[in-house]
Parts: C-alpha cells; structure tokens; sequence
C-alpha cells in the first residue's frame, strides 16, 4: 500500500504527530470572534479531545486551548496530513466503494491549496465556507470512506462524521447537513458561537458538500450575467464598456476573467493582497494597479481603445467609485462580489485603514469595528448612487450589498421602502432568463484526473447542446446559443484549476442527455467514470429571498420548502451524496440551500438513476416558480409535462388584477 493510502485509511494516528509549523506563506482564515465565555471555552475544549484518547488529552489539550485563544476556533492544525491535498485519480484512493472514493476525491479537491482560500483552516471559499471544522474530522471522514461499502451510508453532522450506518446500494453513500439549526438559533453571533464550541459549521454552497471546482465553477455563470447585463444596457456589445466591481476571491475572483470572456474593460478592486497575487498569478486577472492616479489614466486608455482587459486595482472598492465619480470616467455596468454575506468578521474592509490594521480592529474592537462597516457601506452607496444618476447600470451579485448596506442605514431602498433601488442579478437577469427555464450550473469532474477525458466531455456536451438546440424553442434559443459558445471556448479559456472539471449551464433535457451521453462512452470505454454535481445556486437548490428566489414574488421566498425537498427528492432517487446547508452565499440564518453529486459507471444503474434525479432535480424548481406564476416556468413546466406523461404539476390560476384592487383592506 503507497504511503497516501495507508494515511488514509489509518485515520486519526495512535501516536500524536509532529507540531507543524504556521505557515505564513498560505493565506489563512483570519482570527475568529473572541465569543466564548471561559465556561463555553471549556466546553469547546471538551468537544475537540472527544477525539483522541484520554493517555493523550494533558498534552493536547494546552495546544488546542492555545489554538482557541490565539485563532478563535480549534483546527487541530498538528494533525494536518503530510501528503499533497489534491485531487487525484479515482484510482488511487483506497477503499471497496467506488462511490466514497469519488467523494475522497471531491474533498481533497475542496482543499487543494490552489482551490482553498484557507487550506489549513478547511475553508474553500467564502472567508468561512468549511468543508471540516478540524482536521480530525477530515481524517476520521476519509477513514470512513474507504473501509466503507455500498450497503452503508455516512452521516455527516456539519463536518463532523457522526458514522457508517446500514442502509443499501441505492442509498446516498454520504448524507451531509451543514449549520442546520432551530431556527430561532440562526443569527450571525450563533454561528461564531457554535462553531467555537465545535458543534456546527458553516458549509457554503459548494465547500461542505464537495462539490467546489475553483473559480471556473462561477466563471460560467458571471459571464452569462455580464453578457445579459451588457444586453439590457444596449445592442451593441460590451466593447469599450467598462464593467466595475470588487473582490477577487473564492468566487468573485472570477469577474475578471468572465468579463475577458465577455468582451468589456474590468476594474476589480482587493484589499487582500495575497487574493490579489493569488490571481494574477494565476492569470485570471490581466494587470496590477495599486495607486488610483495611475487606474484612472489606464481605464481611460482602455475605453479609447476598446481593449478588453481586466485590471485589479489594490485597495478598496469605495476609492474606485469615488476616484471614478471625480475624474468623470463612465461606468457602464457596476456590481460588488465583496463577502457582505460575512460583514462583522472580514468579508468586507472599511475604508480609511490598511488591510492589517482593520484586521486588528476586527479582533480587538469589534464594536469599532462594525461601526467603521456601516459607515463605508454608507459611502459606497452614496458613490453608487451618483454614478446610477448618470446612467450606470448597477445589481446587487447575491453578496447581501443591498441587505448590508441598507441595515447601515444606506440610502439603497426603493420609494416604496420595501424594496431596494436596484434589482439583483437574479431578478433581472438569472431568475427570468435561466433559473425559470431551469438552465443552472450543472458541472462535472472526470475522476480519471486526466485532460484527454476532459476534452471529450467538452467535445460530447457540445455536439448534444447543438443538436438540443435544433428543436429548442425560440425562447431558450439565446440561452442555448451561450452555453455551445462557453463550452466551444471553455478549454482555450484555460479554467481549471484543481480536479478535471467542467461547468456548462443546462436545462433538465440538457443535463440528462449529456448525463447519458457521457455513461454511454464510460460504458464503451471512451472516457472513464465522470462525477456529476451542480452548485446549490440553481433552479432548485436554493431557497434565499435576497437571490435565487429574490425572483418569487407570491410570498413564499421566505420559505424554504424548496431545498429541503430537492434533497430528500434526489436521496431517493439516485444520488451518491446529498446535502443540506443553511446560509450558502448570502449568509447563515439568510438561506437554506442543497445538492448533491453523482458518481456515473458506464451502468445501466447509472442511466436509470441520471434520468430519474436531474429530472427531478431540475423540475422540483420549475415547478415551484411556476406555482409562484413566473411565466417562464410555467412555459418550462408545461412543456416538460407534454413529455413526461408522469408529471403532473398544480398550475396557477391568474386573477384579473381588477377583482384584486376592487378589494378593500383596513391597513
Ligand atoms: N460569483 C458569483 O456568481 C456569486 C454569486 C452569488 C453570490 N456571490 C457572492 O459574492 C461574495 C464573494 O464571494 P467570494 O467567494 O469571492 O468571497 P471571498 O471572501 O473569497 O472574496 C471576497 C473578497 O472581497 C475582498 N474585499 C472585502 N471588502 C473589500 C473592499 N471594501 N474593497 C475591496 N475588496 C474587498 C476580500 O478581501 C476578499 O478577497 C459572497 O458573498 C458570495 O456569496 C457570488
């Protein structure tokens, strides 16, 4: 057995290992909320050595208390494996199940340090988006998963393996929740709370359910709302327009490369310099610029030459609106990828101190701290709000900006004072151009690891998505058009990084015959197995009023009976993993989101279990934005009645709007 292997499957070591180093060269997580009373310190110590054996709890126990005071939460980082964290070919992972071995893979890839935002504090993306709260809980779930068999199934309890339990072939190998709480317990200071004390973590979308590809997973869909933004703006393409924003993180690192694809000039501010270099280097952003003299004169150039090139400016966002405001320079399109779903513990800078002092100020004076948020949101809606006067274009990304901001008491709400000034990129644009008709984030990974499989994915998702396009409808035509141009240019645009991976936005009848397609050429030997999944940012997924579902307007955004039931649907239904999250994206207590990931063979087993989850998983969400009277959806939905003589789903009755307003309420 390699050296890899017997690691894995020796789980948590009987002999304590070596003290690491803190390595100053990885970008770690920053100091957590110092939230715990001495008592509840206590306990959260009590919690982490539940893990180790009593001979070995003197010792440990001064370390993780020193990792509690120091850095907020206990990450175990000694127990940090020394093996490479990457993803690597199914082959080469031990175990029975060819399920948990896929999912072996898919963790390792959520921490890859080139996918990682904080790979030794388990974070993948998001500033708190944990796939594990420590590493003994990585350890024990890798151990699980490969002496585990295909008549078990794994519970996860927000990263902590609660054990293999008998259960059968068709069952979800590993059932993961993430942060579900009583309601009434889901306040941002609960999750600092509750992860201190080691009981619960947030999981993000993709980070706690395994299913995070790097920043390609969200290049697709940025490009697809930067190119409908450009169209509501005018006809004529994106060249010379200027597209501003920040953040080149997890996620929002991926705007400068779609806005490359989308054909505009992109100025992204960062105050994290190592996010900065992170991504120059990587080459998702074309250029540096740290002073705003020099940003001014260079997107000046750029707009007089039409160029298409993204630019990193270094330093915060409200500088750049407010230097743009000064100069004059025209912004066409504008949004914000900061981390507002995280404002209290560093998803968003104040303006006025350095990146190390407002980490200071965030630790040592959080109340300061807050203050100095609210007042730079003020600001940076203000600067918004002049350059909206003169015509920009802007939407909230799904960050909570507009949420955050109007909590601080900025100007951002609608005369109404219910709704906000501006929509969000679900309202305008992903709501009733994709998510309606179904089209979602569907992606892959070739658990082959190799590239040649990756390019026959390409190859075959493309030749289905033409011949799809044929008989489409005209009203997904455009949608269509999209996607066969992503996937045409998706391996020259050079996106992956970690796993073998490939994102390409899809309808049910596009996700399932590309499903079947790809299980047809792993029976025939053409590619080898393929890992299946989306992010929880889809049709179904997730229920989050401020975002996927800010495009529901019956009332029931608040509800999130949506999530739950996709996940209990695609359990039965085939999937080899499903999860369930409170908070991906906009933030805990904010959201309840769900997916899952499916591990195809080539086997007939396979086939039957692609077409009866992506159908529901898919039309669980169609059908429920149709019932809330979302034409598109009830266009969708009818139609996929037409072909699925299974389906029958409760269609809305329209009342005549003057029978409603004849109505007469006391307020
Ligand atoms: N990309 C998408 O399609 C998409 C969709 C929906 C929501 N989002 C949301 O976008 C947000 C960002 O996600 P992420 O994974 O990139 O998070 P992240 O924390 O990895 O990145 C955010 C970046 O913003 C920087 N930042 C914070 N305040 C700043 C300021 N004032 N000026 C300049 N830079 C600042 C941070 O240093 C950080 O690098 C999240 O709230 C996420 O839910 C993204």
């Amino acid at each position: 057995m390699t050296a890899f292997k017997e690691s894995i499957t020796t789980g948590i070591p009987n002999e304590i290992p070596q003290k690491k180093d803190y390595d100053l060269s990885i970008n770690h997580a920053p100091k957590r909320k110092d939230i715990l009373s001495a008592d509840e310190k206590k306990l959260a110590l009590k919690n982490a050595l539940r893990y180790f054996p009593k001979e070995q709890h003197t010792f440990l126990a001064e370390e993780f208390a020193h990792e509690l005071n120091e850095y907020g939460r206990i990450y175990m980082y000694r127990y940090r494996p020394d093996y490479e964290m990457k993803a690597r070919s199914i082959e080469d992972y031990p175990g029975i199940s060819l399920q948990a071995k896929a999912i072996m893979l898919m963790i390792q890839n959520n921490l890859d340090y080139a996918v990682a935002q904080h790979p030794h504090e388990l974070i993948t993306y998001g500033g708190n988006g944990g796939v594990f709260q420590n590493w003994a809980q990585y350890l024990l779930c890798m151990q699980y998963l490969s002496e585990m068999t295909d008549e078990q199934t794994l519970v996860m309890y927000s990263g902590h393996p609660m054990g293999l339990f008998p259960s059968h072939k068709n069952a979800p190998r590993v059932v993961v929740s993430n942060g579900m709480m009583i309601p009434n317990y889901s306040k941002p200071d609960d999750w600092e709370k509750f992860n201190a004390l080691g009981v619960t973590q947030y999981g993000q979308m993709t980070a706690g359910s395994y299913m995070y590809i790097g920043p390609q997973g969200i290049v697709h869909g940025t490009t697809i709302t930067i190119l409908n933004a450009g169209r509501k703006i005018s006809d004529d393409g994106l060249a010379g327009k200027l597209f501003l924003t920040a953040g080149l993180g997890g996620m929002s690192g991926a705007q400068p490369k779609a806005g490359n694809i989308a054909g505009c000039i992109t100025v992204v501010a960062e105050v994290n310099p190592k996010a900065t270099i992170t991504r120059h280097s990587q080459g998702w952003v074309d250029e540096v610029i740290e002073d705003l003299d020099t940003l001014a004169t260079r997107v000046k150039k750029a707009k007089e030459n039409k160029e298409v090139v993204s630019i990193a400016f270094q330093g915060n966002i409200v500088e750049v609106w407010e230097k743009f405001l000064e100069e004059d320079i025209y912004v066409d399109l504008g949004s914000d990828q900061t981390s507002l779903h995280n404002p209290w513990a560093g998803g968003y800078y104040p303006i006025g101190l350095s990146f190390e002092e407002s980490n200071e100020l965030m630790v040592n004076n959080p109340k300061e701290f807050k203050i100095k948020i609210k007042e730079t949101l003020r600001r940076h809606a203000n600067a918004v709000n002049k350059h909206t006067s003169k015509g920009t274009y802007f939407f909230d990304y799904g960050n909570a900006f507009l949420l955050e901001a109007s909590r601080s008491g900025a100007d951002v709400m609608a005369q109404d004072g219910i709704h906000f000034k501006y929509p969000s990129y679900v309202q305008d644009i992903m709501g009733p151009m994709c998510f309606d008709y179904g089209f979602g984030p569907f992606r892959w990974v070739c658990a082959s690891g190799k590239k040649e499989d990756l390019d026959k994915t390409d190859k075959i998702a493309c030749e289905v998505l033409e011949k799809l396009k044929l008989d489409a409808p005209k009203e997904i035509q455009q949608q269509m058009a999209d996607n066969i141009r992503w996937i045409k240019s998706a391996n020259d645009n050079q996106l992956v990084v970690g796993s073998q991976a490939r994102i390409l936005y899809a309808d049910s009848i596009g996700r399932i015959e590309i499903a079947k397609t790809f299980n047809d050429a792993i029976k025939e030997g053409t590619i080898g197995p393929i890992i299946l999944g989306r992010d929880h940012h889809d049709v179904s997924g997730t229920d989050s009023p401020y975002r996927e579902t800010s495009n529901i307007y019956d009332g029931s955004s608040f509800t999130a009976d949506m999530a739950i039931h996709n996940v209990i649907g695609d359990s039965f239904r085939g999937a080899t993993w499903v999860s369930i999250h409170n908070g991906g994206g906009v933030g805990w207590g904010e959201v309840i989101n769900g997916g899952f990931g499916m591990l195809i063979d080539g086997s007939e087993e396979s086939a039957t279990k692609i077409q009866s989850m992506l159908h529901w998983d898919v039309n669980n969400g169609i059908a429920r934005r149709s019932w809330a009277r979302n034409e598109e959806a009830i266009f969708a939905i009818k139609k996929e009645m037409e072909r699925t003589p299974e389906l029958k789903v409760t269609l809305p009755n329209f009342v005549d709007e003057s029978i409603i307003n004849s109505m007469i309420f006391k307020n």
